[in-house]
């Protein structure tokens, strides 16, 4: 066969996926499109026509699949799994590619020689905290390796009790410049933004004026404030004004953390709560975060136990063979009350089934609200959420109960979290970016952890790429490992 005229000269890459449906992540419609890699980043992206003249070291057949980019889960505590666990088998298995640490005012560093109180123990215990700096904290990252990239925010509750010898009461103008100080060094280091946990013992003495006075330095390094409010209940309008007021005057973007509207008599408010935040959205910059299920998770805290809603036990120091079970058939066996079975069992952690289904539906299918698994990789026997959040919104919420169609939920969870917090080159594929990118089966893509079974790996996804390097084939881990640091600047 002769050459024929516009016939092109063979082009080498390190990986060619084609025939892909290409989800670019930006919100716009799929289309099909092939894409090389060169390297860590995206080198070529072309209709299959124009593209067989490329050539792979490593050739992906993506037909009937989705291509698209990695997933961000922008609100995790896998600080310390990152470094114990670099596998991160629960994030990379649902097509996760980047992980922002430090989420509820809980971060790993900066802060050495503590025994953490709740909640910074869902971390891990004293053993794990020796970072001195974020700094050193970012080198182990990094000499970790772990198979996602990591971004970290430095929590406000790590700060507290990092400087303070009474955490029951607000910050002093000492202690607050101190805290100051560490947060500038964090930042500096690398880190991306400000996380507080307002609801937490560690924290809830803080006024705002505290938090506004941290919020500040962020500001001028173009960082983020997330928050875990300081009421999700009753007060939960106070707390979105709060919310709205420290962001405007510390001038700083805010996500409000793991929206939800908790407890019975709060179930069905979310159309309130929403309302207030694309009003506030008019005058400050204001993001929101979501997990698909109708169930929080976190420290058993005694006070914070009743019988108006179930509650599991997640992990207990003192009785972990009661991991998997309800607080009410324990309280029951010990022939006490609820109360008292949960001091009984801390420290420890529990799943709270206290959110409406029809609220988390509507938080989750409101255009401004990404995702944000709020797994904890340290519960024996953890939340799903840590092993199912994105196939079960892209399978469950998406293509089953159609809350939004496909391209809206990779946004979601892709594009829209890399603008919000400032992480360059990710979240869309494009040429130039980094090859963070999912090859998944929109047909079959499932979570299957259950609050039963929780530690189940989901099904529908074949290939991810972090960083170029294939990490996961067919559902398998593989060895090399590619996830890097991701700094705000
Ligand atoms: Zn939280
Ligand atoms: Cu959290």
């Amino acid at each position: 066969m002769s050459q024929a005229a516009g016939e092109k000269k063979m082009e080498k890459f390190d990986v060619v996926i084609r025939d892909g449906r290409l989800i670019d992540g930006t919100g716009a419609p799929a289309q099909a499109m092939d894409v090389a890699i060169s390297g860590e980043r995206i080198a070529a992206i072309a209709v299959p026509q124009d593209s067989g003249h490329w050539l792979g070291a490593l050739e992906i057949d993506a037909s009937d699949r989705v291509l698209a980019p990695g997933f961000i889960d922008v609100h995790t505590h896998d600080d310390n799994a990152v470094l114990i666990n670099p596998a991160m088998a629960a994030k990379i298995s649902q097509g996760v590619t980047t992980v922002i640490v430090g989420n509820c005012g809980i971060s790993l560093a900066p802060i050495t020689d503590i025994d953490p109180p709740p909640p910074l123990n869902l971390l891990g215990g004293r053993e794990s905290f020796h970072y001195e700096s974020m700094a050193v904290y970012l080198a182990a990252v990094e000499a970790a390796r772990p198979s996602v990239n990591v971004a970290a925010l430095v929590g406000h509750g790590t700060l507290r009790v990092g400087r303070m010898d009474d955490l029951n009461r607000t910050a002093t103008a000492d202690e607050i410049a101190d805290m100051r100080d560490k947060l500038a060094a964090s930042l500096a280091a690398g880190a991306i933004g400000l996380s507080t946990g307002l609801h937490y013992k560690t924290s809830d003495a803080a006024d705002m004026e505290e938090v506004i006075a941290l919020a500040e330095v962020v500001s001028a390094t173009g960082g983020i404030y997330t928050t875990h409010m300081r009421n999700e209940a009753d007060h939960i309008m106070a707390s979105l004004q709060e919310t709205q007021t420290t962001a405007q005057r510390a001038n700083v973007p805010v996500v409000v953390s793991h929206h939800k509207c908790s407890g019975p008599a709060n179930w069905g408010r979310s159309g309130e709560t929403l309302a207030f935040i694309e009003e506030a959205r008019n005058s400050v910059t204001m993001g929101l975060d979501a997990y698909p299920y109708a169930a929080g998770s976190t420290v058993l805290d005694p006070d914070w136990v009743n019988d108006q809603i179930r509650i599991m036990i997640t992990t207990s120091e003192p009785h972990p063979e009661a991991s998997g079970r309800d607080l009410a058939d324990i309280a029951a066996e010990w022939d006490c009350s609820l109360k008292e079975a949960a001091i009984r069992l801390s420290p420890g952690g529990a799943i709270y089934f206290q959110i409406d289904e029809a609220d988390m539906q509507r938080i989750l299918a409101y255009p401004p609200t990404m995702i944000g698994s709020d797994g904890l990789p340290h519960d024996e026997h953890p939340h799903p959420r840590l092993w199912g959040t994105f196939p079960r919104v892209l399978g469950l919420y998406c293509r089953e109960l159609g809350l939004f169609d496909l391209e809206t939920a990779v946004h979601k969870m892709t594009g829209l979290p890399a603008k919000t917090f400032g992480l360059a080159d990710r979240g869309t594929v494009q040429v130039g970016a980094f090859a963070d990118l999912v090859v998944f089966d929109p047909a079959r893509i499932i979570d299957r952890a259950t609050f039963e079974k929780p530690l189940q790996q989901s099904i529908g996804i074949d290939y991810v790429l972090v960083n170029g390097t294939l990490s996961l084939l067919q559902g398998n881990l593989c060895p090399e490992r590619a996830g890097q640091v991701v700094r705000n600047h």
